[in-house]
Parts: C-alpha cells; sequence; structure tokens
C-alpha cells in the first residue's frame, strides 16, 4: 500500500500508548514520528537543571529568557525510533523520570513554551508524511491534519500502562505516585487556557483499552485506505 503525503495527528490523554502507537505507524508506513511530549519534557528538564523550578513555583522569566536565546532542541532517528536532544546531549531517558512528569504539564501550560515548541513542530512537521502526537495537535499545531485520531483508554488501564514502562525502565514507582500525577497531568492538560487537550471535531475517536498496538495499526490502515480510495 503506497500512502499519500499526510500528516497523521494522534491526541489523547496521558499513558493511552499515543506513542507506542505513533512510532509502529511511522515504522509499518514508512512515517516520520514527531514526539511532541518529548519537546515540553525536554524544556522541563532544562528548566529543572536550570533551577527554575522550586516546588511549585517556575521562574518564567529565567526560563522566557534562555528560550529567546535559542534552544536547541531536536530528534534523532535511530533502528529503535527517535531520540530526543538537548544541543549534543542524549536526554531520551531522562525526560521519562517521574521527576519530570511530575512538573511537565506546569510547564507545558505556559504560553510562551508553547509557543517555543510549536516552532519547532512547524519546522520539523515540514517534510510531508509525518506522524505526530501530542495533546493539541489536530487542534491548534496542524488542524489542517489530513487524519486525525484522539486515543482514549480506562484510566485502571493507563495506569497500569504507566507503572510497567517505568517498571521496564528500571525505576520503582508506587502504584498510588503513577494514578496521581496522570489524574493531575489530565486535569491541568485539559484545564489550562493555551490550546487544552480535547478531541478535534473530525478526530476519529480510538479506545484502545482492549486492543493490541497491532490491531490498532490495523485500525488506522483500514482508516486510510477508506478516506483516500486505496484498495489494496
Ligand atoms: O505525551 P507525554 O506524556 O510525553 O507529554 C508530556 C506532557 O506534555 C503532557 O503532560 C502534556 C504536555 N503536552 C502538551 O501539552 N501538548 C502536546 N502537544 C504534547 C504534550
Amino acid at each position: 500500500m503506497v500512502f499519500p503525503d499526510i500528516i497523521i495527528a494522534i491526541d489523547g490523554w496521558s499513558s493511552t500508548g499515543k506513542s507506542s502507537f505513533a512510532k509502529l505507524i511511522a515504522s509499518e508506513f514508512s512515517f516520520l514520528y514527531l514526539d511532541s511530549g518529548a519537546l515540553y519534557r525536554a524544556v522541563t528538564l532544562f528548566a529543572m537543571e536550570k533551577g527554575f523550578i522550586a516546588g511549585d513555583e517556575i521562574d518564567e522569566k529565567s526560563l522566557k529568557e534562555e528560550l529567546d536565546k535559542g534552544l536547541d532542541l531536536h530528534f534523532e532517528y535511530v533502528d529503535e525510533g527517535s531520540r530526543t536532544f538537548i544541543a549534543d546531549r542524549c536526554v531520551e531517558e531522562e525526560i521519562r523520570t517521574l521527576g519530570v512528569s511530575n512538573h511537565v504539564s506546569p510547564i507545558a501550560a505556559i504560553p510562551f513554551v508553547r509557543a517555543f515548541v510549536d516552532e519547532k513542530l512547524h519546522g520539523f512537521g515540514r517534510k510531508g508524511k509525518v506522524v505526530m502526537d501530542g495533546r493539541d495537535i489536530g487542534t491548534a499545531v496542524f488542524p489542517d491534519a489530513q487524519v486525525k485520531i484522539f486515543l482514549t483508554a480506562s484510566p485502571q488501564i493507563r495506569a497500569q500502562r504507566r507503572f510497567d514502562e517505568l517498571k521496564m525502565k528500571g525505576q520503582d514507582p508506587k502504584m498510588e505516585d503513577v494514578v496521581k500525577n496522570l489524574e493531575e497531568r489530565d486535569y491541568i492538560d485539559s484545564h489550562r487556557e493555551t490550546n487544552p487537550l480535547r478531541r478535534a471535531a473530525d478526530a476519529f475517536v480510538l479506545d484502545n483499552s482492549h486492543m493490541t498496538i497491532k490491531e490498532e495499526v490495523e485500525w488506522v490502515r483500514g482508516l486510510i485506505q477508506g478516506k483516500f480510495g486505496i484498495l489494496e
């Protein structure tokens, strides 16, 4: 099956498996994968390391000054997928810790941070045949994306997935902390003023609570075939 040059926008709640889904689409359909959450996580890690976050307080002025100077965030692609870099340092592991997860939603709610990340995403997305996942891709970043998917799954299943993911990475999370983090992020992500998480009116909803990722990819293949009239 030859895929058209389209943007596939995947949005949804935390830990619905957006990135695993998007990565498999990218490898099966030969698309470029862009993980927008990784950029918010990298800005958060940067702010933490610079000492701009103390408890619930964020030193927005200093963070803005640094972003205005230009922070080199980019992806490098290897066989296993994309790796997130701050300048020449790979931060792929560090941005996935619970420490970063605990601060990322307030950072992602800051309008100048969103503008900074959006500009990067637009630059990366110019290449065509792109699959991008996040919270506002179909509503704000690429409102003209030809295929929009909104992922959802039950809260229990999402918490278990995040728990297993952290364990697999050698971390030692407590289930109650994982549940609390998910609830807080869902709330902040869907209630912030700038581009909150919501389903685009023209997005297809996929509840993957009881689906394998292979089934999800077959579902989207069928969706694209139907939409673009591809027969084989
Ligand atoms: O998908 P993720 O868990 O890696 O995303 C991390 C955080 O970044 C998430 O809590 C919300 C924010 N985010 C966002 O606000 N907009 C996006 N397009 C992607 C992520």
